[in-house]
């Protein structure tokens, strides 16, 4: 294996295998795929660079960002056990792993998955399924059929009043609505907004427009239909 850094060998031996599995606590966050940024940043890369500058990531925590130092299976760990108490004002809403075990195999997992396009690697030596390559990260939402179009939005005292491509317009309490913003590929194309069910109850929709500027184009304050 490659990369293993001196300063890693006071710790633990790691088990990428059990790592993978400890590795699951990170998906809902990260992805692997190179550039594929979540909440968190893509983690390809990760090993050997400075902490902190991710092609493409701009919500780093000003601690990470100045942080200066380069990840590596020392690095790991301490983030690993308790990322708040390394870098107090951090993003990373994780609690931590008090296992030392666990740590150290999580760490050998990354000092795999976290070369340049290590996702493939692990994936190919069967230690994570492929769908953790991209994680959370929304699937395309690809041709939207007229009903799952919206030609036109309009909002009036606590309802908003939806047309679709099939030209029903639909009320909805403003509470069951979320407005969404999808920049990425996964996001409707440019001057189309789509409406999807966001479950919990059969509706609650998300309305999801590509940009901000066709947000402010089509949403409206009107009370009288056209
Ligand atoms: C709730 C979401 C969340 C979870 C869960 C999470 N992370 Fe993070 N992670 C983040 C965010 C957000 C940042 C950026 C933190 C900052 O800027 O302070 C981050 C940053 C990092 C970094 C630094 C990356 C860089 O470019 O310097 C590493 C390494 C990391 N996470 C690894 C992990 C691992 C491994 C796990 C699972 C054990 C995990 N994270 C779980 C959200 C998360």
């Amino acid at each position: 294996m490659t990369g293993l850094s001196v300063s890693s060998v006071a710790l633990a031996d790691g088990d990428a295998l059990r790592g993978a599995q400890v590795y699951r606590a990170c998906v809902a966050c990260h992805a692997l795929e190179p550039g594929l940024h979540l909440s968190g940043p893509s983690l390809d890369g990760l090993m050997g660079r400075v902490a902190g500058t991710a092609d493409g990531f701009v919500r780093y925590s000003s601690g990470l960002r100045d942080a200066g130092f380069s990840w590596n299976a020392a690095a790991l760990d301490g983030w690993l056990e308790d990322p708040a108490s390394m870098i107090p004002d951090t993003y990373m809403t994780f609690g931590g792993i008090d296992d030392p075990q666990a740590r150290a195999d999580i760490v050998a997992f990354l000092e795999i998955a976290g070369q340049p396009e290590g996702g493939k690697k692990v994936v190919d030596e069967g230690l994570i399924p492929a769908g953790w390559l991209r994680a959370g990260a929304l699937d395309p939402i690809g041709e939207a059929s007229p009903e799952m179009r919206v030609t036109a939005l309009r909002h009036c005292g606590d309802s908003y009043f939806i047309t679709t491509g099939d030209g029903r317009e639909t009320p909805h309490w403003e509470k069951n609505i979320r407005l969404k913003i999808d920049s990425a590929e996964s996001g409707p194309p440019s001057g189309v907004a789509v409406i999807l069910g966001a479950g919990m109850g059969g509706d609650r929709f998300s309305v999801i427009f590509s940009s901000l500027a066709d947000l402010d184009h089509l949403v409206t304050e009107r009370c009288e239909a056209r």
